[in-house]
């Protein structure tokens, strides 16, 4: 197949969903996995760094990328022989992940509700093993296809060899790009239950007059707590979360909560605690906080936003305050979620 048009010095305002310009010496928009390799194999970009880029939903350009953007554009959409006990579903890493979660639920096939409403495309959503409201995709998965650019050959991950963690999976621990996502197989529970033991759901139902839930249910609850809590990128420019909740010791948990009683903490396996990242930035007093064109979100302090204009400089910088701030006055450091190019 012949290789992509390759654009250059493109802006990738309209790629990234903080809104940042920064600009690409090259991009190249893939919409057939054959296109890959006569790309990558271009003198002209053969040796440049490069980018993959899905929705631009969980990144910041922090300058301009002197490299090789390449936009996955890949669709599609079909269901696979069932398994005993999931439905599955092979979708292209190009597809709207909110869009694949609303049709599957409408089409018979739930099980992401939970995970309504996330930004990005399928392809991305492994890389961070998206979670929300009492779910991760990990839970939902079976196994995923990828160009590796090492191997030159199309290579099959299954769940285990994706070493999903907590925002995490092996694709954060390698060379960004290296392993190019084409497909995510969804396995999606035939027996469905729904997932409500988080506390904003199960209000948001009772709210809601909700007493036997339907994934309709779930869905349209989960889009309604994230309209209310979240901004939209499209009229405020945001990746969500800019911050992992981060992961103490028991001990340091108790310190805290000895000077602090309202600190917000979840207990995980192994005796350690998630402390809720918005809680702490919040009770350092930066909810709300503006510097320059960059902010701290008034409804959810996690989430760093571009109020107009913002440079990935002025967002960053805002981001070490944060840091800076939230370490001083409790002693953890927050770690960024998103990718910092
Ligand atoms: N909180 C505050 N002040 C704030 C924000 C939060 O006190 O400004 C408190 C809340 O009251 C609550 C706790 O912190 O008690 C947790 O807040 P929330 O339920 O909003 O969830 P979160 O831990 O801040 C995580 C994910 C979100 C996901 C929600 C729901 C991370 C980094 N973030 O946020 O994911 O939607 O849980 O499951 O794990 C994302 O990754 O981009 C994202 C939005």
């Amino acid at each position: 197949m012949a290789a992509p048009l390759l654009q250059s010095d493109v802006s990738l305002k309209p790629l990234n969903t903080f809104g940042v310009e920064a600009r690409a010496r090259y991009l190249a928009h893939i919409e057939d996995a054959a296109q890959l390799e006569p790309l990558l194999d271009d003198p002209r970009v053969r040796d440049l760094p490069r980018l993959v880029l899905g929705g631009g939903s969980n990144l910041l350009f922090a300058g301009d990328f002197d490299g090789l953007v390449v936009k996955i554009d890949i669709g599609g959409l079909r269901e696979l022989e069932a398994g005993s006990e999931t439905w599955r579903v092979e979708v292209g890493a190009g597809e709207n992940w909110h869009a694949t979660v609303e049709r599957l639920v409408a089409g018979g096939r739930p099980g992401l509700e939970n995970l309504a409403l996330i930004p990005g495309q399928v392809g991305a959503a492994p890389i961070q093993n998206i979670g929300a409201y009492g779910l991760e995709l990990a839970e939902r998965f079976e196994s995923l296809r990828a160009w590796d650019t090492e191997r030159r050959q199309v290579v099959t991950l299954a769940l285990a060899d994706c070493a999903f963690g907590y925002r995490d999976s092996v694709f954060k621990h390698e060379a960004v790009g290296r392993r190019i996502i084409l497909s995510v197989t969804l396995a999606l529970p035939r027996t469905w239950m729904p997932v409500t033991g988080y506390a904003d759901v199960g209000q948001e139902l009772v709210a809601r007059g909700v007493s036997q839930p339907q994934p309709r249910d779930v869905f349209d609850a989960v889009v309604a707590i994230r309209r209310r809590k979240l901004p939209d990128p499209a009229a405020l420019g945001n990746a969500g979360s800019f911050f992992k909740n981060p992961i103490v010791s028991r001990d340091k948990r108790a310190e805290l909560i000895a000077k602090f009683p309202s600190l917000v903490s979840y207990p995980l396996a192994g005796g350690r605690f998630k402390l809720a990242a918005g809680w702490l930035i919040d009770a350092a007093g930066l909810k709300g906080a503006t510097r320059g064109r960059a902010g701290v979100y008034e409804r959810q302090a996690l989430v760093l936003v571009n109020r107009g204009g913002a440079t990935g400089g002025e967002i960053l910088a805002l981001a070490r305050e944060v840091q800076d701030k939230v370490a001083e006055k409790f002693g953890v450091r927050l770690e960024p979620e998103p990718l910092i190019v």
